[in-house]
């Protein structure tokens, strides 16, 4: 049964209109018609679709609701790699950029063509005869994830182009990001729903993006703007610069920065670069800096690329985002180690994209060089992920609190906090009798490279010592989903999901247990020494001084840390309690393999790892005693994911299957070392 001809014009018709309003709407910003009217039009069409099945097709504006969910994301290869750009940091090497080029050129000035750099995603959308087929992101650059549906979602992309001229097959580069408003939005609703807020715009694009659930990322309101082609076929003829195929990007309708400009020189460069950077803030999306491009695509060609990037463009980056906020307050946080720090309450502001409540003030000392006070005006900078801090003050009229002292005891548990001698810092004696300490030394011991709790962070570790459910890590271990259902904001399957990653925690290796208790100068790379070197918990916990300072990488003031933590009985008990519910591979003990976390278990190896192949892989993991599978299943145990792993990491995600990284999967033998691992199994 075909659809009838008037049907089939009025589909046609109310498709273009409502592509139209699109465009005009999310592309040109300059909506004309009422939302109702769009709305009825986009009813009426649905209806038809549905009362004519055969006619709905993917480039029809009803399928940007999203389609059912995948089960995961294919691969996608591109047909010409997506590289990336190299940095300027500062005006110095954006000029040592254009004399570089001007030089290999052999030419006097340079026309260049000047965008903004979006701080989103890179995806590459393939258009078959005027129809996007395809939807990719950058992934490693030769190889993305298919994204397809979750692109149809995005009004700003062209569903199909209708312009006479275009190519058979079009790629068309660009980046995915939300804008501001929207963004604001997002959380606000996130909030509202007690759900955890994104950090910036650039992470809920990119968390939108990556749904499996495509009708999740049409609620999200992603926007597009492109500033490249890969594949062209044919090349348009007549564009023969960046700026030029801006521009037919444009005729196209695809969306494109409204601020590129084109200049000769660098001295056009670095307007360009101040102008954007005083318009930013106004700007409706994050950028986090400039890319010059010379325009003369013959030029391009001339300069060609080096390695990963080409020669004849580059990003000039903006410093890390500082702003101007107010002192609120000064507040005192007992770290880990019972470490007294300042912090300063401020008045909120966005830096760096995130919105900053709070900032380091970093100790006493600190505070009275830069004579920071309650009521000040400072200079408070994010640098990229650490945290933020308070930079200096800015002296304006106005009225100060007073000149600010740590107080002599611990503010949470009342302890004498003292400063020790040539010390910066004042530390609570309080131990993990400080709630404080206790909670710290909770949030350390679940945190990734420790034993990898997922979700069990600062918020939930409030709640569980706050309300006595525990007092120490091996509490953790008898916790029970009932117990924690009774916690604000803990539904039933958050609450499965943080006891079923307690339970996971279990295995674990000797090197994570020991960084996990959080011995104070016992880091990451020490804990992996003393690991190595006693080989299991016993030998370490009874050793004294003379055997820890035997270990080569562990010198006195380490060693008397080690001793004074086991010197502690609170700590003898909470270790007595997890040794009996921790299980890592004993390498002293006969059958070490069968007590291995290696042995018995399902692996599935994906993507590239950065030393082994996936034959040494394999071979490590089955003389421990492991298996290695094909496909993620509900009994797989450890999925081993490299560089460009795709959709079975995603399956892995999915069913909560724990993930490990090359340095993972080697913690997991009683020695770094594969060969090693397997003369134990043949020794044994
Ligand atoms: S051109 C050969 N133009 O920056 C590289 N990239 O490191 C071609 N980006 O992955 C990229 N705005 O996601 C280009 N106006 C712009 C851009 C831009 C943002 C991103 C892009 C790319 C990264 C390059």
């Amino acid at each position: 049964m075909g659809v009838p001809d008037a049907a089939a014009k009025r589909i046609s018709r109310l498709r273009h209109e409502i592509e139209h309003h699109n465009y005009l709407y999310y592309v040109l910003d300059a909506p004309e018609l009422p939302d109702a009217e769009f709305d009825r039009l986009f009813r009426e069409l649905q209806d038809l679709e549905t009362q004519y099945p055969e006619s709905r097709t993917t480039d029809s504006p009803t399928q940007r609701v999203g389609a059912p969910p995948l089960d995961a994301f294919d691969t996608v290869r591109h047909a010409v790699p997506m590289l990336s750009l190299n940095n300027a940091l500062s005006v110095a090497e954006a000029e040592a950029f254009d004399r570089r080029v001007r030089e290999a050129l052999g030419v006097d000035t340079v026309e260049y063509s000047m965008e903004p750099k979006f701080d989103g995603l890179a995806v590459s959308l393939t258009y078959e005869d005027g129809v996007l087929v395809t939807g990719a992101t950058r992934g490693d650059g030769y190889e993305g994830e298919d994204v397809t549906a979750n692109l149809r979602t995005v009004r700003a992309i062209p569903l199909r182009l209708d312009q006479e001229g275009r190519p058979r097959v079009l790629e068309v580069r660009g980046e995915v990001l939300m804008l501001k408003r929207d963004f604001e939005r997002l959380n606000d609703y996130h909030r509202s729903k007690g759900e955890k807020p994104f950090a910036n715009p650039r992470n809920a694009a990119a968390g939108s993006l990556r749904q499996l659930d495509s009708r999740i990322t049409a609620g999200r309101n992603l926007s597009f703007f492109a500033y490249g082609v890969g594949r062209s076929d044919p090349f348009p003829p007549g564009v023969t610069t960046q700026s030029g195929l801006l521009d037919w990007l444009a005729s196209l309708r695809f969306p494109v920065a409204r601020d590129r400009q084109v200049t000769t020189g660098v001295d056009g460069l670095l307007d360009y670069y101040r102008g954007i950077g005083e318009r930013r803030k106004a700007l409706a999306y994050e950028i986090d800096g400039v890319v010059y491009k010379v325009n003369d695509f013959r030029l391009q060609d001339e300069l060609g690329y080096v390695s990963r990037a080409p020669r004849f463009a580059i990003a000039h980056k903006f410093p890390p985002e500082e702003e101007l906020t107010e002192v609120l307050g000064i507040e005192v946080q007992v770290g880990r180690t019972g470490a007294l720090t300042p912090v300063a309450r401020l008045k909120p502001v966005t830096v760096g994209g995130v919105r900053v409540t709070n900032a380091t003030l970093h100790n006493e000392d600190e505070v009275h060089r830069k004579d920071i006070r309650v009521g000040d005006t400072v200079v408070v900078r994010r640098a990229g992920d650490v945290i933020p801090e308070v930079v200096r003050r800015v002296p304006v009229s106005g009225t100060r609190g007073p000149e600010f002292h740590l107080p002599d005891r611990c503010p949470v548990c009342g302890s004498a906090a003292p400063r020790a001698e040539g010390e910066a810092i004042r530390r609570c004696a309080g131990g993990l009798f400080c709630e404080a300490q206790r909670k710290q030394a909770l949030i350390h011991f679940a945190s990734r490279r420790a034993m990898d709790i997922e979700g069990l962070g600062e918020r939930l570790v409030d709640q569980l010592v706050d309300r006595g459910l525990v007092h120490s890590p091996a509490d953790l271990y008898s916790l029970t989903a009932a117990a924690l259902g009774g916690l604000d904001r803990m539904g039933e399957k958050s609450a499965d999901n943080v006891v079923k990653a307690i339970g996971m925690s279990r295995h674990t290796t000797l090197a994570r247990f020991i960084y996990a208790l959080g011995i104070r100068n016992v880091g990451e790379a020490t804990a992996r020494d003393l690991a190595r070197h006693f080989g299991d918990f016993v030998p370490f916990m009874e050793a004294d001084l003379e055997a820890l300072t035997a270990v080569p990488e562990v010198g006195p003031v380490v060693a008397r840390s080690i001793l004074e933590f086991f010197e502690q009985p609170h700590n003898r008990e909470v270790i007595g309690r997890l040794l009996g519910v921790i299980d890592w591979p004993r390498v002293e003990t006969a059958g070490a393999t069968a007590k291995s976390p290696v042995s018995g278990k399902t692996f599935v190896l994906t993507g590239t790892l950065p030393n082994l192949t996936r034959d040494q892989a394999r071979a490590l993991i089955e003389a421990a005693g492991g298996k290695v599978a094909g496909s993620v299943s509900s009994r797989t145990s450890f999925v081993v994911a490299g560089e460009e792993a795709g959709s079975k990491l995603a399956r892995a995600r999915e069913l909560d299957i724990r993930v490990l990284d090359e340095n993972g999967l080697l913690e997991l033998f009683p020695d770094d070392h594969p060969s090693i691992a397997k003369q134990q199994k043949e020794g044994s």
